[in-house]
């Protein structure tokens, strides 16, 4: 029987690990996950009607749901990582469990770790040898290289890539089409911009943006 499962963000994101778990639940005899619904504390008019158009069902706020997610599964459609990492330490406190969402199209390598709460889109590539931490999201297209570690609440936007053996450390997000370089450090809750390309470790907290990416003034 296949297991019920929350969408947190109705957002882009949030429906594009909707088409996640329909790919999932394509490429299985028997359905893996039954999308119980959406939650949402302000859905744009815009995502309202989007998620009408397919046909799920949007529950309302998060609190207003507690009680569904006591042990119950659930994802988190959410790109920021702060965002991302609040809401799912909240509902992981009420008892909800974090699924592990892999696209089939997704191609995944030996010894790769994906711990649970993680995301990985359809096209994304991951090498050997590669941990992600917990709600991890790897974007459509985006490539991780041999060795390399993410740790929790990293996002990896559309077509970017991590080479082999970096570290990411937490919260960071890497932008569309950025590149970092192989052996690199990212520090936790960084963010690199979207188009840049990390030639240096980069500090924790930063915004590095460009190539070779350096410290967006505005942040430094
Ligand atoms: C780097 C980033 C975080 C900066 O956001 P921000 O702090 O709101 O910055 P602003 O938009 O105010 O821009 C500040 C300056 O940086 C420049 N800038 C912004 N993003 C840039 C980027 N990725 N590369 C180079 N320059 C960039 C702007 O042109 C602007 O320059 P100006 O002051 O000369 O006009 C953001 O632009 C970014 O790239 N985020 C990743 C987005 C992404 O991956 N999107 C895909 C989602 S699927």
């Amino acid at each position: 029987m296949a297991d019920g499962i929350i969408v947190i963000g109705a957002g882009g994101f949030g429906r594009e690990t909707l088409d996640v778990i329909a790919a999932i639940n394509a490429s299985t005899r028997d359905s893996v996950w039954d999308v119980i619904g959406v939650v949402d504390d302000a859905p744009a008019e815009i995502q309202i009607e989007r998620l009408r158009d397919r046909e799920i069902r949007l529950l309302g706020g998060i609190d207003l749901n507690r009680e569904l997610f006591d042990g119950t599964h659930y994802t988190v459609g959410i790109g920021s990582p702060g965002a991302r990492s609040r809401i799912a330490e909240k509902v992981e406190a009420w008892g909800a469990l974090p699924a592990i969402l892999v696209h089939p199209t997704a191609v995944v390598g030996t010894r790769v770790a994906i711990a649970a709460g993680s995301v990985v889109c359809g096209g994304a590539q991951i090498s050997t040898n590669v941990q992600l931490g917990r709600h991890v999201q790897v974007n459509p297209g985006a490539i991780i290289g041999h060795d390399s570690v993410l740790d929790d609440f990293v996002s990896v936007n559309p077509g970017a890539i991590v080479s082999g053996e970096v570290t990411v450390s937490g919260g960071t997000l890497v932008g569309a089409g950025a590149i970092v370089l192989q052996g690199l450090a990212v520090g936790a809750g960084a963010t690199i911009g979207a188009g840049a390309c990390a030639t240096r470790d980069v500090d924790p907290g930063t915004v590095v943006v460009g190539i070779p990416a350096r410290v967006l003034e505005k942040h430094s």
